[in-house]
Parts: structure tokens; C-alpha cells; sequence
């Protein structure tokens, strides 16, 4: 099979790549990546020189090199991690959101339209849902709970999921949709909750946790995630929305508090900051649907997770360091600054 992997220099498409060249030595993916803030091929230095794998820089937003790709490499499969993945730029910039997520996933429908696919996956998002309230445990996120998105990222991302669905509808593109719980693991940008309290725990920085700290999120290691895609691509019925998660909801301070014990830090470098506006309370996915249709079951357990996860970055210092680039230090100042 020959699949595009749109976004795979990102923190999930690196580590799908990373995943399926493993699973599936005979499929031939091409990585395609603009190479944003977000996008880093050091992720991808232990495939890079493989022969079924190819690096292709490109804009999903350009259709004309799309199309070209499309017409060069006739792909099967094209799975779609690339976005603007990250709730605080979009309230601090909505514009880049929709460019990307929108226009950019209407781009490649309309290539798959033109050129046929035997499968164009959406990686999505729970957010798409909006939230739930924190006194309710009973209630989850369903495959047909509405969408009611709060932020300009899910809001775009609901967009694109949208779009998947009419094209599927009106122009018979064959098309699955996923969403997926917060993610963690390798690869992630520091600009993320697990990654952040890490880096700025490691650095002596303040911990900045927005509100009180009760907002829930409900955690699903990285290659969970990879594995159900992955069998969604190849199991999945075409037109079907999986819900993907692995009911571990945690409260955002008891996370830091988690990464401070195991760094051996204080609870002192914490610091309440305002809230973000708008900020969802609670997300929780029922999996039901993609457990009992495809029999995917999340296999890390959040304790052994995040140890894996510290472990990674305390071995991979130099990889978060190098890429808190001068575009990330701005960000940092104006995001937190003044809070
Ligand atoms: P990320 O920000 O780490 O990576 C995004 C990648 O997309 C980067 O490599 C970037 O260079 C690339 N990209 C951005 N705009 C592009 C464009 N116009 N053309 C080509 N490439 C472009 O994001 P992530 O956390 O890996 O998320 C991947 C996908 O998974 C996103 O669609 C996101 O909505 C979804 N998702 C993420 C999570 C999570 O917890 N991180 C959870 C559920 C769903
Ligand atoms: P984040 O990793 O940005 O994911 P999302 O907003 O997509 O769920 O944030 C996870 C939670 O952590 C969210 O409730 C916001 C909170 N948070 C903080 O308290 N402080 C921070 O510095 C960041 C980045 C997030």
C-alpha cells in the first residue's frame, strides 16, 4: 500500500510513521510536511534513508502541488495529522487555523476526488465535541454526540471533519473519520502540557497551571492512538466516525504534581495563572464503538506511560532545547507574560 501521511513531522505523524514502517514493512509512505514551528524530521532520522519512505515538502494548502504529488505518486491511502494542533495559538491567532485545517483538508478531498483513494483518514480530535461539566462522571463523549466546538482550533477541526463527511455524502470519497483523546508521549512540542511541565521543571521555571487546575483531560499514551489508526485505516468501514480513548481521566494539577514527584522537584515551582478563555472543563470518550467493531484496547497504562514519557525526554534533552527556537521564545513571552 502507498500512503500519504500529511503532517508526519509532527508530534502523532512521527510517531504513526515511526509505528507503521514497523507494523508494516511493505507499505511505502510519503511523508508530507510544510515544516511548521511544529515540524521537526530529526523525529524521522532512524527511517529517513529507508527505501519505502519519502520526505515531500509541501503545503497541504497548495493545490497545485497536491495535485502534482497525487499525479506523481498515486497513493492509496492519504492520512491527515496535518494542523495547527494547539488551542492557545488559535486563540492568540485564529486566522493560520482555518487556513490550514480547513482549507487545507478541502485541498486534499478535492485531490482525492480528482485522482480516486482507496482511503482518506481525518485524524480528529474530541474537542470537536466541546466539553462536558465536571459533576456529571456519568457523561461521554459518543460518535453521535453533537458537535458544539469552544475553541477557533476545535471549531476548525470540527470544520474539516464537516467537509470529510459531505465529500464521503455527495461525492461517494471513501472516508473515515477518528477522535482522539489528549495524546502524550515522545515528540511533543513543548508548548503542550506534559512536555512543558517537564522542560520548565527540568529548567528551575514556574509551572503555570491555568485556573485551578481542575480542568479534566482524559490522557492516551501516543502509540495507542497510532494503533487504532492504523487499524481503522485497514479494518474501519468507510463513512464511520471511531471515537478513540482509554478512560484515564486526570484533573491538569494532578499531572504536574505527577511530574514533579518523579523529577524529584517541588511543589513550589507551581503557579496558578489566569485561565484560558474559553477553556474547556472536562473531555471523556466512550471507545465502545471502535473496542467492540475493531477490538482495539489502549495497552500503556497512564502510570508506565508518563514514566516512559519523562524518561524520553530526560534522554532527549537536546532535541526540546534545539527546537525551543527564537519563534518559541517569543510565543512563550507573549502567551505567558503577562499572566
Ligand atoms: P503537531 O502540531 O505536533 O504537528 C502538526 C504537523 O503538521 C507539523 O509537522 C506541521 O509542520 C504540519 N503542518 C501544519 N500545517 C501544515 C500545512 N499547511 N501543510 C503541511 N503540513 C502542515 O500536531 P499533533 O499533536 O501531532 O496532531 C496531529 C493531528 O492529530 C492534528 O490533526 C490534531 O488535530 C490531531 N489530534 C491531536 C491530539 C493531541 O493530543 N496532540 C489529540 C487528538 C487529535
Ligand atoms: P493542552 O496540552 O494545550 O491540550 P488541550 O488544550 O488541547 O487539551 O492543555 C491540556 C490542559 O492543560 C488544558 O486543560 C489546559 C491546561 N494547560 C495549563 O494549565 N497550563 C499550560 O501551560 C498549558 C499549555 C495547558
Amino acid at each position: 500500500m502507498k500512503i500519504i501521511v500529511t503532517g508526519g513531522a509532527g508530534f502523532i505523524g512521527s510517531n504513526f510513521i515511526l509505528y507503521v514502517m514497523k507494523a508494516h514493512p511493505e507499505d511505502q509512505i510519503i511523508n508530507v510536511d510544510c515544516l511548521t514551528y511544529a515540524g521537526n524530521l530529526e523525529n524521522l532520522v532512524s527511517v529517513e534513508n529507508e527505501p519505502n519512505y519519502k520526505f515531500a515538502k509541501i503545503d497541504i494548502r497548495d493545490r497545485k502541488a497536491v495535485y502534482q504529488l497525487f499525479e506523481d505518486e498515486k497513493p492509496d491511502v492519504v492520512i491527515n495529522f496535518a494542523a495547527e494542533s494547539h488551542v492557545d495559538r488559535s486563540i492568540d491567532n485564529p486566522g493560520v487555523f482555518v487556513e490550514t485545517n480547513v482549507n487545507g483538508t478541502q485541498v486534499l478531498l478535492d485531490a482525492c476526488r480528482k485522482y480516486g483513494i482507496k482511503r482518506y483518514h481525518q485524524v480528529s480530535t474530541d474537542e470537536v465535541y466541546g466539553d462536558l461539566p465536571l459533576d456529571r462522571p456519568d457523561l461521554f463523549f459518543t460518535e453521535t454526540t453533537p458537535i458544539h466546538a469552544s475553541s477557533p482550533y476545535s471549531a476548525s477541526k470540527a470544520s474539516a471533519d464537516l467537509l470529510v463527511g459531505a465529500y464521503h455524502r455527495t461525492f461517494g470519497v471513501p472516508v473515515t473519520i477518528s477522535r482522539c483523546s489528549n495524546n502524550y508521549g515522545p515528540y511533543q512540542f513543548p508548548e503542550k502540557l506534559i512536555p512543558l511541565m517537564i522542560a520548565n521543571a527540568e529548567n528551575g521555571k514556574e509551572l503555570p497551571v491555568y485556573g485551578d487546575g481542575m480542568n479534566v483531560r482524559d490522557w492516551l499514551y501516543v502509540e495507542d492512538h497510532c494503533k487504532a489508526i492504523d487499524l481503522i485505516v485497514r479494518e474501519g468501514k468507510v463513512g464511520e466516525i471511531y471515537n478513540i480513548g482509554g478512560h484515564n481521566e486526570m484533573h491538569n494539577i494532578d499531572i504536574v504534581k505527577i511530574i514533579l514527584k518523579t523529577l524529584g522537584k517541588s511543589e513550589d515551582l507551581i503557579r496558578f495563572v489566569k485561565d484560558r478563555a474559553g477553556h474547556d472543563l472536562r473531555y471523556a470518550i466512550d471507545p465502545a464503538k471502535i473496542h467492540a467493531e475493531l477490538g482495539w484496547l489502549p495497552e500503556t497504562m497512564f502510570a508506565d506511560g508518563i514514566k516512559k514519557t519523562i524518561t524520553w525526554y530526560l534522554d532527549n534533552r537536546s532535541w526540546w532545547e534545539n527546537i525551543v527556537s527564537g519563534e518559541y521564545q517569543n510565543y512563550y513571552a507573549r502567551m505567558y507574560g503577562n499572566r
